[in-house]
């Protein structure tokens, strides 16, 4: 299984049966120079909350795609308007696919929806622990440290995904305890960079993480896991 980082919150995972995306802000995203048209043949887009910053171009992407959808009930409720293939689920659920099982994972954020300048409601923010050839990723979307990581332990998680930029998530103090309670074999810090407001040197917590291997992915850049 392979994942690229597309700068932001923003993952392509690539395995049998899945050509996924996670978070697609890709156009307007000060951290790639990337066009969501140069996506094609996407299977599935999970999608962690209704800010801007992580639908991104879930829209697009998955009406040219014809890409399943995969996120809560309230934002499902949201897709459905623009007649999306949508697969929801909810915090704890479970579920199995054809490229193996996905879990939605509890976040603290919120998760409203700019629509038709209106705050709509987008329920639970979440993130999601992904197996794919009995790998597990998990992608914490936007959150502060929570002691429910601390569950995640006995997922044993390949790869995690952690936000460091603080301000809206966890800085990279608090992502360093939380990889202290997942204990993942990898990880990749993201949601940093893009906006002064989430400055932080991804360096700095590659030197406090203590167990894990941290991988500061550059944009574009192919990890095996
Ligand atoms: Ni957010
Ligand atoms: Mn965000």
């Amino acid at each position: 299984m392979e994942i690229k980082y597309l700068g932001h919150s923003a993952f392509l995972v690539k395995g049998e049966n899945i050509k996924a995306l996670i978070d697609p802000f890709i156009n307007g995203n000060a951290s790639n120079n990337l066009k969501s048209t140069d996506f094609k043949d996407i299977t599935h887009i999970f999608v962690t909350h209704g800010h801007g910053d992580h639908i991104g171009d879930t829209i697009e992407i998955a009406k040219r795609c014809n890409s399943k959808i995969i996120c809560n009930f309230e934002m499902g409720y949201y897709f459905d308007k623009f007649e999306l293939n949508v697969h929801t689920m909810h915090i704890g659920g479970r579920v199995k696919f054809d490229f193996g099982k996905v879990k939605m994972t509890p976040a603290l954020h919120g998760s409203g929806i700019f629509y038709n300048g209106e705050m709509i409601d987008g329920g639970n923010p979440c993130g999601f622990v992904i197996e794919v050839q009995n790998k597990k990723i998990y992608h914490a979307g936007d959150t502060g440290l929570t002691m429910d990581m601390k569950l995640l332990r006995d997922e044993k998680i390949d790869i995690a995904l952690l936000p460091i930029g603080g301000n809206y998530t966890m800085d990279i103090d608090d992502a360093v305890l939380a990889c202290g309670f997942i204990e993942p074999k990898k990880v990749i810090p993201m949601h940093y960079n893009t906006f002064d407001i989430i400055k932080a040197d991804p360096n700095e917590f590659k030197r406090k993480v203590e167990k894990s291997e941290v991988i500061v992915a550059k944009v574009n850049e192919n990890i095996t896991v």
